[in-house]
């Protein structure tokens, strides 16, 4: 059974062929229009993904050695996202299940993230705790099975990916600054600076107060200083970012504590965080049993749109031609 994927709910052009489960290509193209701008710009976002849609599709079958005939079932990104980009995608699937006359399958991105831990081996076994973690979701997922998944905490503002965006932004790192600002920090002491966290109730965040923090912090210190960031770009990355990883940990403890589940995944393109997965491997030492995904599924990507396509498939779950692009799922 060959699954096509589609991907186009943010910045990324993505599309990727499975077989049986087993992914056979996955090809993402990533906008760099955006970089100038801290952030992507949603009318930008929509047109690149029109104008580059039908030649990564194109690679994804032809990498995957089939032809187009031989394709099964048809799965894409509905939501959540950009509506105008998520449209593109939602457009094309549309017109390509209807020409080859296969099956459509509509797939939740956060849902997606988190059942990339199935395409390749050890998979979580059920039940487990997903921390979520992108550009536009911080979230606690507690997943019974491929069908029962509840989530438990969220972020009641900035999700983590944002915290480190916007931060990259203030430090004029270009956009997308979390992997930048993984990579200063990688050399920078994490004690040197004490930013706030933010202590919300039950498992959910917040992370806009430590952002401001970080604002004022930089503002006070450049007015003495011009040169502050640049002097001391790796101490404020390092002693930031260990902020914001011990905020997600600080939850997913108590969570993992009051359910008693120890099992434990990450997801989402915060998890391709270096300082995240060590601090987890650490955890795993103690007794949470942890499960990674490749950094390439962390990020966002096809090859999680046709796996979870495949098991969707596998389970009935198919959509028809008056399924619509939906922002929030
Ligand atoms: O899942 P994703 O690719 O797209 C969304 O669905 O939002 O996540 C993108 C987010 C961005 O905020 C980016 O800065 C962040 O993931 N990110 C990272 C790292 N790699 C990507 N944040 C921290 N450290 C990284 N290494
Ligand atoms: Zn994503």
């Amino acid at each position: 059974m060959y699954i096509l994927g589609i991907e186009t709910s943010c910045d990324e052009t993505a599309a990727s062929v499975s077989c049986n489960g087993s992914i056979l290509s996955n090809v993402v193209a990533t906008q760099i229009v955006h970089s100038p701008y801290g952030g992507v710009v949603p009318e930008l976002a929509s047109r690149m993904h029109e104008r580059s849609i039908v030649s990564v599709t194109h690679q994804a079958i032809h990498q995957a050695n089939i032809q187009k005939n031989d394709i099964t079932a048809i799965s894409f990104t509905q939501g959540p996202g950009l509506l105008g980009s998520l449209l593109v995608g939602t457009c094309f699937a549309k017109g390509f299940a209807q020409a080859l006359h296969i099956p459509l399958i509509a797939v939740d991105h956060m849902k997606a993230h988190i059942f990339a831990h199935y395409i390749d081996a050890p998979a979580p076994e059920y039940p487990f705790l997903c921390l979520t973690v992108s550009g536009g979701h911080t979230q606690i997922v507690l997943v019974n099975s491929f069908t029962d998944i509840k989530v438990i905490g969220k972020t009641l503002d900035d999700a983590v990916g944002e915290a480190f965006d916007k931060a990259a932004k203030i430090m004029d790192i270009p956009y997308p600054g979390g992997p930048l600002i993984d990579k200063y920090a990688q050399s920078g002491d994490k004690n040197r600076y004490r930013f706030p966290i933010a202590h919300i109730p039950d498992y959910d965040y917040s992370f806009s107060g430590v952002k401001t923090a970080l604002l004022y912090f930089l503002r006070d210190n450049t007015a003495t200083n011009a040169d502050f960031i640049k002097n001391n770009i790796h101490d404020i990355c390092a002693s930031y970012q260990h902020t914001l990883i011990q905020t997600l940990l600080l939850k997913l403890k108590k969570a993992s504590k009051d359910l008693g589940i120890n099992r434990i995944a990450i997801a989402g393109g915060v998890a391709a965080n270096s300082y995240l997965r060590a601090q987890l491997l650490i955890c795993a030492n103690e007794h949470w049993e942890i499960f990674i995904p490749k950094l390439e599924y962390c990020t966002d990507n096809a090859a999680m749109i046709a796996h979870t396509g495949y098991m969707m498939y596998l389970n009935n779950q198919f959509a028809d031609l008056k399924t619509v692009a939906k922002a929030v799922m």
